[in-house]
């Protein structure tokens, strides 16, 4: 299921444009940027219609619960807010930040989709890692005119893999990559501050917060790995009833746990690979059973390796500080 447009630049097109005058075109799909003659050169933002809805998702009932409890507050906001007087007495407590956030694959992007679709509005996926990186000069700037956007075009607005964003500010600045990246986030935090309305984060760990983000976000909810009763649903709703197969999904579901709902998709499409290129008439149950443990392998390997990484750009004052000094010039 492919998901919405990222902001793609290129960094020679973002270098390049720098240069120029930065004129940007609102219309209500998008905004993109053009040079003075009026050509555009790229998309900066798009909102798009979300790609699918909680009917096509999978969740631990306590995850469900959890989002729809937020929800309420969005939906019946009036209600609890302005009819039940609560807007007296919870001050600032009105606004709906949601961080979604656990391990990969299972749902969260997704999820925000579902979310904006419940709520009947579009969804503009923001990668936050791109714009810091490509645009340090104009990031403050971008911002502003995201947000511009987002109230115009009344897309709701989604900070897609947020980890580098939300994590903590740099306290020892060296440098001036250091100044512009808290620059922005102080930037940021103010803008998310005076937007009323829904704003949506996905994330991988929640260690390392900037407490000033976790403050701004009302509700962090976790998303785990799929428990039995979902991994039954999930390999049920990813093998098509039309599938010539003899597999038995309860097997399939007690037998593999620690899998995620892109795991299953996945091993659903590399059996049914196996059994199109040996032309065999049915997709054996054994083919999926070989596939979900290929799948369940290679991620063992890749935690062996210690490859749960982020990247931030750092000063190197910051580098010594997390290792006490210890560092050693090789
Ligand atoms: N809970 C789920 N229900 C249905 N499909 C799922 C679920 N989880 C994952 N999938 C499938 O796996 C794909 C990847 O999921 P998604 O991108 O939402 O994961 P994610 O949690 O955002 O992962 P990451 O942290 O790597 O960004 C989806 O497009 C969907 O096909
Ligand atoms: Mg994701």
């Amino acid at each position: 299921m492919p998901l919405g447009k990222r902001i793609n630049l290129s960094v020679k097109e973002a270098a390049s444009q720098r240069d120029k005058d930065i004129l940007t075109h609102t219309s209500p799909d998008s905004v993109k940027v053009g040079n003075n003659d009026g050509n555009t050169v790229f998309t900066l933002f798009q909102s798009a219609e979300p790609q699918c809805s909680f009917n096509d998702i999978i969740l631990n009932s306590d995850t469900y619960d959890a989002i729809q409890d937020v929800l309420t507050l969005y939906e019946k906001r009036e209600l609890i807010f302005d009819k039940w007087g609560l807007k007296n007495t919870h001050k600032n407590q009105n606004r709906a930040g949601i961080n979604l956030y656990g391990p990969s694959g299972t749902g969260k992007s997704v999820t925000a989709h579902a979310i904006a679709a419940q709520v009947g509005r579009k969804i503009l996926t923001v990668d936050y890692s791109q714009i810091e990186s490509k645009y340090v000069g104009e990031t403050s700037k971008n911002l502003a005119t995201l947000f511009e956007y987002a109230k115009e075009s009344k897309s709701i607005i989604f900070f897609d893999e947020a980890d580098a964003l939300l994590s903590r500010r740099v306290n020892n600045m060296s440098n001036s990559t250091d100044v512009s990246v808290n620059q922005t986030r102080s930037v940021l935090l103010m803008l998310i501050n005076e937007f009323d309305d829904l704003i949506l984060f996905a994330s991988n760990f929640i260690t390392n917060y900037d407490p000033a983000f976790m403050r701004r976000i009302l509700a962090h909810i976790k998303f785990e790995l799929p428990d039995e009763i979902s991994r039954f649903k999930l390999w049920r709703m990813y093998i098509p009833e039309t599938m010539p197969t003899n597999v038995d999904i309860r097997a399939l579901a007690a037998k593999y746990n620690g899998v995620s709902g892109a795991d299953i998709s996945n091993a659903v499409l590399n059996a049914s690979l196996r059994a199109a290129r040996l032309e065999q008439a049915t997709v054996r149950h054994t083919y999926f059973e070989e596939a979900i443990e290929m799948i369940i392998h290679s991620k063992d390997d890749n935690d062996e390796l210690g490859t749960f990484a982020s990247r931030r750009t750092v000063s190197e004052d910051y580098v010594k500080t997390q290792f006490k000094g210890e560092l050693t010039k090789r």
